[in-house]
């Protein structure tokens, strides 16, 4: 668990970003209907949740930065105990001071009285415009209101600064906790795609995976980061393949891209084995081309490289495992540079992992790439999809889709890979299978 004095730092450190003059504001996310008195499973917005840990919803986090003594401020729910009985405990105020370590809590309910006070004497609002339009209405008309009644009695803020750059900059860099949480979310799915492994045979559905992943997650008292993709056979060539209701045929592959949240913190992993245990020969071929594309592509995650050089590299050598199996025509130099690759090598090879799961941060700095930097953690997942209808290749081929898909942390030296143990070569899975 990430402790209380860790939150406390971030905020501090966000106020120091800020500086004296500023007022921080955060709001919880809103909670979403599913129909009629029923809701979605309730999930904190990520910022709050790294700036307190805190995840109830109708919330409002207040930073006032100064000179002396920073103060930080939650607006919550009220304890009451006729809502406890159908919801069961709430942290009320005094448990955002005992338990979360803010300065001060205030009933949400008095939020639109005390809130102006608060802004009185601030020069700039630090806060994400275009979340929540409601209330960007109540803190311009705000604002309009203190321009004119001040008459330059006091200060107002009479400036809205996007809270995104900074606060999303500290969330890209992780602390040892953080990695630690991330190790533990890495583990748990671990153990969900192995046990998929050694339960999946033909003639299974893809929705009984799908159960055992969630009953790994859900033993662990975690969830799902996201909706796994269970995907067998030609599914796998559908990115984003989440229905998981079609049966497992003997001879196909199944596509398994699951993770875990634990703490928060995502895991976001793919593995892709055969149905029956035993890979075919194309399916052996282009999977040693995805597996040698990734391998290469995790050598290059180094603090001093580019971030597009994990692109560069895993396309690089997936294009020429693609030409050599016959799949891509032409010279490799006229693959990239005509991007046949494009055909089959579909999404980028990766993307920032953290509290979400295609985690905050900028990519690109001035226009160029940005370089990794130890603390970054990252996805490293090329993948190979032939479509069905790929008929201008070879039929052993089409339908075939791979992705291999790790979660990599940059250190000052080589890689580390949070999800090593999860077996990765076929001989390990065959292995595995097999036992
Ligand atoms: N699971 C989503 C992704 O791999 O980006
Ligand atoms: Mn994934
Ligand atoms: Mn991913």
């Amino acid at each position: 668990m990430i402790k209380q004095k860790e939150f406390a730092k971030r905020r501090l450190q966000l106020m120091g970003v800020a500086g004296a003059g500023s007022v921080i504001i955060v709001r919880a996310a809103a909670q979403k209907v599913r129909n009629n008195d029923v809701h979605y499973p309730y999930r904190q917005n990520s910022d709050f949740l790294y700036l307190s840990g805190f995840s109830e919803p109708d919330a409002m986090m207040v930073l006032l930065p100064q000179e002396k003594g920073s103060r930080s401020i939650l607006f919550c729910r009220a304890r009451d105990s006729h809502r406890e009985m159908w919801d069961g405990l709430m942290t009320g105020t005094e448990g955002a001071v005992e338990q979360f370590g803010f300065d001060e809590a205030f009933p949400i309910g008095e939020m639109e009285k005390r809130l102006p006070q608060l802004l009185r004497g601030c020069e700039r609002i630090y806060y994400d415009l275009g979340k929540d339009p409601d209330f960007d209405q109540v803190l311009i008309g705000w604002m309009n209101d203190f321009r004119a009644k001040t008459r330059k009695k006091f200060l107002a803020p009479d400036e809205i600064v996007a809270l995104d750059h900074s606060l999303h900059e500290m969330r890209l860099f992780k602390s040892r906790t953080e990695i630690t949480a991330m190790r533990k979310s890495v583990r748990i799915a671990a153990k969900a795609h192995q046990r998929a492994m050694q339960v999946c045979k033909p003639g299974m559905n893809e929705a009984e995976i799908h159960a055992e992943l969630l009953h790994t997650f859900t033993s662990n008292q975690c969830e799902a980061s996201y909706i796994p993709i269970v995907g067998g056979g030609v599914n796998a060539c559908v990115l984003h393949y989440i229905s998981n209701r079609d049966p497992l045929n003997d001879g196909d592959l199944l596509l398994i891209d699951a993770g875990a949240e634990y703490d928060g913190y995502a895991s976001d992993i793919t593995r892709t084995f055969p149905v029956n245990g035993k890979f075919s020969g194309p399916q052996r071929d282009l999977y040693q081309v995805v597996l040698a594309a990734q391998q290469k592509a995790i050598d290059v995650v180094r603090a001093g490289n580019p971030w597009d050089h994990v692109h560069e590299t895993a396309v690089q050598v997936a294009t020429e495992g693609m030409i050599d199996l016959g799949i891509l025509k032409g010279s490799l130099d006229e693959a990239l540079e005509e991007e046949y690759f494009k055909d089959y090598y579909v999404h980028n090879t990766g993307h920032w992992l953290g509290l979400d799961v295609h985690d905050v941060g900028e990519y690109e700095i001035d226009g160029h790439s940005r370089v990794l930097e130890p603390g970054m953690v990252l996805t490293v997942e090329p993948g190979i999809y032939i479509p069905k209808n790929a008929t201008a290749i070879d039929e052993i081929w089409r339908g075939l889709g791979i992705r291999i898909e790790d979660n990599v942390a940059v250190t000052r030296d080589d890689a580390d890979i949070l999800s090593s143990d999860i077996c990765k070569t076929m001989e390990d899975i065959e292995e595995l299978m097999a036992s």
